[in-house]
């Protein structure tokens, strides 16, 4: 088998309803999440990831070559691909060059973005997949549970528009896929990506809800209550009910966030800014500027709003003391294979 060169495109997607634990007693690799989650795939954030064959493995990311940790992943993670591909032999060596419009490992989903791209790509060059249809193309549910073996939040970055990750039940994960539930023009939202520090953030996602499954107090009643929230979320999403899908949002946020302060030792991924734009989000709310907030396992702050009036709330939240930058995204579209 000789690998063919591929390229893949990926959209970072934000929970509006989120996923914190992965499912007691699951298979760690097949990285089941204990509760479902909801989400919007953002257009401009995204990772383009390139593969070809190598005489050695090479993980080249925004131009830097990286080794360790990082490389190990993706190189596991091709490993699983190729397996899942169906060849005998040993994967032979890869390079793999990807690109991320968007900051890396800053809570701005990176690695949803990334696994999704690398999934795709490397479908494509193991010959797994020659090309992605549509969002009905049964192809993407089967790369969207391989991308989940990665990350989490990657499984739900196959589509664009708005999607669905189940926590499902079955104990290989089979019913645990994601599927879309809206198509990115449903509806004219917007995202404001509100920037409130630079470089990495502190506690990676995995390790980080690991620790709050085993010692947070709230922990059972997250995952208990979760279910309700996705329900509600699609149903406000389906009927374009603004203020339900705000409301509904940000009790999932600060619920996961109440159940990360409460883990032994606590996880605080908020800055001081991150609280000032939150406080500046629900002033201007109260004035007729209408978003809610939602935050991950970072300090940036998620404002979900009407596109009419994002130029507005932009304008009032890059005023606050310690935002670098306000970005306004659009829902965006599917991941996308091109074979070299
Ligand atoms: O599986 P990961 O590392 O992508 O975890 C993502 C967790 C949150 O971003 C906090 C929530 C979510 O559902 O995206």
């Amino acid at each position: 088998m000789t690998i063919r060169s591929a390229r893949a495109t990926a959209h970072s997607n934000i929970a509006l309803v989120k996923y914190w634990g992965k499912r007691d007693g699951a298979d760690p690799a097949l990285n089941l999440p204990a509760v479902g989650s909801l989400s919007m795939t953002l257009d401009e954030l995204r990772s383009v990831t390139e593969l070809h064959a190598d005489t050695a493995d090479r993980f080249v990311l925004d131009d830097v070559m990286l080794t360790g940790k990082p490389a190990t992943k993706v190189f596991a993670h091709l490993d699983l691909m190729w397996r899942r591909s169906g060849w005998p032999s040993a994967r032979p060596p890869c390079r793999v060059v990807s690109t991320n419009h968007l900051p890396t490992a800053a809570g701005l989903a990176s690695s949803a973005s990334g696994f999704a791209a690398l999934t795709v790509a490397a479908a494509g060059a193991f010959g797994l997949a020659t090309k992605l249809g549509d969002a009905n193309d049964p192809v993407r549910g089967v790369l969207s549970a391989l991308a989940r073996q990665g990350s989490g939040s990657a499984a739900r970055s196959l589509w664009g528009g708005f999607v669905r990750l189940d926590a499902g039940s079955d104990d290989q994960g089979r019913d645990c896929i994601a599927r879309p539930i809206q198509p990115r023009d449903h509806w004219p939202l917007k995202l404001l990506v509100v920037h409130t520090a630079r470089g990495a953030k502190a506690i990676a996602s995995t390790g980080g809800m690991e620790s709050s499954r085993l010692t947070s107090p709230y922990y059972p009643a997250w995952v208990e209550t979760s279910p309700a929230d996705l329900d509600a979320a699609e149903q406000a999403l389906a009927q374009r009910q603004l203020a339900l899908l705000g409301e509904v949002m940000e009790h999932s946020c600060f619920k996961m966030h109440a159940c990360m302060l409460a883990t032994r030792p606590p996880l605080v991924y908020w800055n001081g800014t991150s609280l000032e734009v939150i406080r500046a989000v629900w002033l201007a709310r109260e004035r007729g500027l209408a978003g809610w907030v939602t935050s991950d396992a970072g300090p940036h702050v998620k404002v979900l709003c009407d596109a009419g009036q994002a130029t507005e709330l932009a304008r009032v939240l890059a005023a606050v003391p310690g935002v670098h930058e306000v970005q306004a995204v659009a829902p965006g579209p599917d991941a996308s294979l091109e074979l070299l």
